[in-house]
């Protein structure tokens, strides 16, 4: 069984699809690490986050594992930290609108999903990825809840310039020729911008009861 996740980013995707995955005893995919995970790849590697060409050449060359949770990228593990890097933050959203990494994530990803009940969460889950997953969920709230959510994470770095990075991700989000940020018309939309990541993981666990 597949549960998919999409939404801006800072909704609380990642947090509450990590609490649903360990209730279900399920699989949690964040397919934003993957692309995090190429741009860390290509960044650490030297090379020029402008050529497309290369940017598809570091995503086919990317060796990306799971092991025990742990994010393992050419056989080195990387942290949560080294990943929300905010340079990661900004060069992930451009190098993910180029059509050929995408593609190349998405294989990985329907790779892992083989014979597997999982949670996966992103921007095109419910849309591209995984279009036929039995639950489909869209995440919103208001930039500015994100961005003071993101900046209790990230203290050190404006509130302001949080939300004006926010702000440009989500346009960049959106308007992403292939695999831009919008919801399926079968998803069942949450707004978290007023509620707890515990009231949003019972609405989803709500959903998921009444329909099992
Ligand atoms: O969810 P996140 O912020 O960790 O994702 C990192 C970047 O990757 C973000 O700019 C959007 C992009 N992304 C995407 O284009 N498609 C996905 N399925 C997941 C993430």
């Amino acid at each position: 069984m597949i549960i998919a996740i999409d939404g801006n980013a800072g909704c609380g995707k990642s947090t509450v699809a990590k609490i649903i995955a360990e209730k279900l005893g399920f699989y949690l995919l964040n397919s934003g690490n993957f692309y995090r995970a190429v741009t860390y790849l290509h960044l650490a590697l030297g090379r020029d986050p402008e050529d497309k060409e290369l940017c598809v050449k570091t995503a086919d060359e990317a060796d990306i594992r799971i092991i025990d949770g742990a994010f393992f990228l050419q056989g080195k593990e990387i942290t949560d930290r080294e990943l929300h890097d905010p340079s990661i933050d900004l060069w992930s959203s451009k190098i993910s609108v180029i059509r050929e990494v995408r593609e190349s994530v998405n294989r990985r990803l329907r790779a892992v999903a083989e014979n597997l009940d999982l949670v996966c969460e992103g921007r095109d889950m419910t849309t591209v990825v995984f279009p036929n997953a039995e639950f489909k969920f869209f995440f919103t709230a208001s930039p500015e809840v994100r961005a003071e959510r993101r900046h209790l994470q990230f203290p050190d770095t404006p509130y302001e310039t949080i939300l004006s990075d926010i702000i440009k991700r989500d346009k960049i989000d959106i308007e992403k020729p292939y695999g831009g940020l919008k919801k399926a018309e079968d998803a069942v939309v949450i707004d978290t911008t007023y509620l707890t990541i515990s009231e949003v993981c019972g609405r989803v666990l709500a959903e998921i009861n009444a329909r099992t």
